[in-house]
């Protein structure tokens, strides 16, 4: 995909990346209350769905998502992408 991939984080706003580390690192700059905890891929504390778009990993993780999950502090955007953070 060519241009910058565009974030859309449902009940929040919609922003740029900015070449952030991962797609957790991106969402702290823009104040959006992301959940984390290890930042490493072991907890899954910053699973969030993946409704719309791709991402690549950046760290391995160890934590298995299901279904549409992706974890924020493992993965970075490489097309648009919709995500939607947990209520819990
Ligand atoms: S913060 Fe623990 S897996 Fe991402």
């Amino acid at each position: 995909m060519a241009g910058i991939p565009r974030i859309k984080v449902n009940h929040y706003s919609t922003f740029y990346y900015q070449y952030e580390f991962s797609l957790l690192d991106a969402l702290e700059a823009q104040e959006i209350p992301a959940p984390y905890n290890c930042r490493g891929g072991y907890c899954g504390c910053c699973r969030v769905r993946l409704i719309d778009g791709e991402v690549e990993e950046v760290q391995d993780a160890l934590y298995d998502t299901v279904g549409d999950e992706i974890l924020t502090c493992c993965t970075k955007p490489v097309t648009h992408v919709e995500i939607e953070i947990p209520e819990d």
